[in-house]
């Protein structure tokens, strides 16, 4: 797998934005987060039909949580043609710092566009140029066929199952994963 490193660009909260083909990645500020949570609908942004999703109010409440995004998102995923916002991705940094974890999520009417893909390429693709961050994971439930192939299509790979506790049910996960490739000294 390669890891191109797309354009980034400086934005007002110190987080990058992210060129993503027909996207920007673009961070998603704490006014902005505290607003949506309300209902409120922040001035200067445009929301496709559909949104917010029902993965919109977790995203908002990590970055309120967090105080602002982190070093990887949460991002808005923004389409170039029409300015509209189709979805969200990010990557938190794990207890282990050298590893990341994915999520993502588009509007249900724009699904089946690629988006997804390209959003996970292009974020994988920054994370894994970073010189500190070695893996990025993703998880999704096993019978989950679309993100699994969200998650393949971006070049990730199998690494295994596991289940976990999901609002006091056991689901059964399947976690993908991509490395960075780096030539290692040999001396
Ligand atoms: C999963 C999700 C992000 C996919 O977004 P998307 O923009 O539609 O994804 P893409 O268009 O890039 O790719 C979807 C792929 O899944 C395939 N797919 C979709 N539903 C499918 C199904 N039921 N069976 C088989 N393949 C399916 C599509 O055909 C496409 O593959 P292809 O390009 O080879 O044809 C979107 O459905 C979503 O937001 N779901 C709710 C949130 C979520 O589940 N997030 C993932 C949690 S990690």
């Amino acid at each position: 797998m390669r890891h191109d490193t797309k354009p980034v660009w400086w934005h007002p909260t110190g987080v990058n934005q992210i060129d993503a083909v027909r996207l920007v990645l673009q961070p998603i500020c704490l006014p902005v987060a505290r607003m949506l949570l309300v209902g409120e609908t922040p001035q200067g942004l445009r929301f496709a039909p559909g949104y917010p999703s029902r993965f919109t109010h977790d995203v908002m409440e990590s970055v309120l949580e967090a105080r602002g995004p982190g070093r990887f998102g949460p991002y808005f995923m923004i389409r170039k043609t029409d300015g509209m916002i189709v979805g969200e991705i990010g990557c938190s940094v794990e207890d282990v710092y050298t590893m990341g974890k994915v999520g993502y999520s588009v509007v249900e009417p724009c699904w089946g566009q690629g988006y997804a893909t390209e959003a996970l390429r292009a974020l994988l693709g920054y994370v894994l140029a970073e010189p500190d961050m070695r893996r990025v994971v993703a998880e999704t439930m096993v019978d989950h066929v679309a993100s699994r192939r969200v998650m393949e299509k971006a070049g990730m790979t199998y690494c295994g199952e596991r289940l976990d506790d999901e609002y006091g049910e056991l689901v059964n996960l399947v976690v993908y994963e991509a490395f960075a490739h780096r030539t290692v000294p040999t001396r």
